[in-house]
């Protein structure tokens, strides 16, 4: 990872989470962290030789965090795509066609998609992403794409096991969820730092879900979930029961699971793209979410079938217009509320100490970024204090 030296001059508003929003502002990365940050006009002399991006008056926020991210895929679902916009409702049972493309590419094929996607997320302001397996669904295929998703550089990449998105075609439950299980220790030599199960209707069962997760726990693994996507079975229960760093998609989540999401800090995060992309019209469980007092996330959920967005400021933007949560909920969300998500205290925010990613908008105001449609409103994206782009 790539450190740098950094000053940030002439931000028209800075939001850094640690300090109220200050205009006319200046940050200075050393050794890629946050050293300094006060009023441009404060800036020590000292500084002065350090290498300089001149802002032009441009607000910035503390690089997002895309906390859910099925980034290494192969083919395409654009068939899936097309029968939603017939009226078919959305099936994991398509997953399998993913499975099928992705394990017919080479690492070579499947690192080229997926890198060319997380350049995507970078420029549109993505400074830490994490990334799941879940398209190969054999040891080998599993292992692979963790592989590919280590080997992934522009925002900072962690990666999650992801072996319980579907049983495979052709093979006994139990058999797979031993698999999937037994394959626990060599995810985590791969460096996968996390454990995922798709726990829903057509997916793996709240006790599956149990089985694998229980054991991700004692080999190490942090949790996540995906729950509550396509019905209500319990998922959301089993996350605060197990104590998952997040639980994710949430459209089915009832007022009691909420507050059990809340009582045990587990994260909920939001993926409005998906919701949007299945056609289900559910966008209510934001608000019941946020009523119950959990911290929020926002992600994209970027993946062939439900959600083929790279973009974390399209989901935030459907976070505010379909959701209906505030500009500074979203903007917390998907800065702050990703990296707690990620139990990671140094990323999302900007106060001294924290890893200089920043991101400098193509505009005056923060709320453009959430405003403006259509657009790329992300200048430039810091990560580390090296500028891309
Ligand atoms: O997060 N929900 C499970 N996994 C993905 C969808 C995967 C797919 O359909 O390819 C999701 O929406
Ligand atoms: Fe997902």
């Amino acid at each position: 990872m790539r450190v740098s030296d950094l000053v940030v001059r002439r931000i028209g508003r800075l939001t850094s989470w640690a300090l109220p929003v200050l205009t006319d502002a200046a940050l200075v990365i050393r050794g890629g962290r946050v050293a300094w940050v006060g009023a441009d006009r404060d800036l020590p002399p000292d500084l002065a030789e350090l290498p300089e991006l001149d802002a032009g008056g441009a607000a910035v926020l503390p690089g997002l965090v895309d906390c859910h991210t099925h980034a290494v895929w192969a083919g395409s679902r654009r068939d899936d795509f097309t029968g939603r916009l017939s009226g078919a409702a959305y099936s994991p049972a398509g997953i399998h066609s993913t499975v099928a493309a992705t394990r017919a590419a080479s690492y070579d094929e499947l690192r080229a998609l997926a890198q060319q996607r997380i350049t995507t997320m970078l420029g549109t302001g993505t400074t830490t992403a994490e990334v799941k397996s879940g398209y190969g669904l054999t040891v080998d295929d599993e292992l692979k794409l963790l592989d590919v998703a280590a080997s992934l550089t522009g925002p900072t990449v962690t990666t999650t096991y992801l072996g319980a998105h579907v049983v495979p075609q052709g093979r006994d439950r139990a058999d797979y969820v031993d698999e999937v299980v037994a394959t626990l220790p060599a995810a985590k030599a791969r460096g996968a730092q996390w454990c995922d199960v798709f726990c829903d209707e057509g997916a793996f069962t709240v006790d599956e879900a149990r089985l694998i997760l229980t054991a991700a726990a004692r080999h190490g693994f942090g949790l996540r979930i995906h729950a509550e996507q396509v019905a209500h079975t319990g998922a959301a229960a089993l996350a605060a029961e197990l104590g998952c760093a997040s639980a994710d998609h949430l459209d089915h989540v009832t007022v009691d699971d909420a507050h059990a999401l809340a009582a045990a800090d587990v994260v909920a995060v939001l993926v409005p793209v998906a919701s949007l992309y299945t056609r289900s019209g559910r966008w209510g469980h934001a608000r019941t979410l946020t009523e119950a007092g959990c911290t929020l996330a926002v992600a994209t959920d970027c993946n062939p079938g439900t959600s083929w967005c790279e973009s974390l400021p399209f989901a935030m933007q459907l976070a505010c217009l379909e959701m209906g949560l505030p500009v500074e909920t979203v903007l917390r969300a998907a800065t702050v509320g990703g990296a707690k998500a990620l139990r990671r205290d140094d990323v999302g925010h900007l106060g001294i100490g924290a890893r200089g990613d920043l991101v400098v908008l193509d505009a005056d105001h923060e709320t453009d970024l959430l405003a403006h449609l259509g657009v790329n409103t992300i200048s430039r994206t810091i990560v580390g204090g090296t500028p891309n782009g």
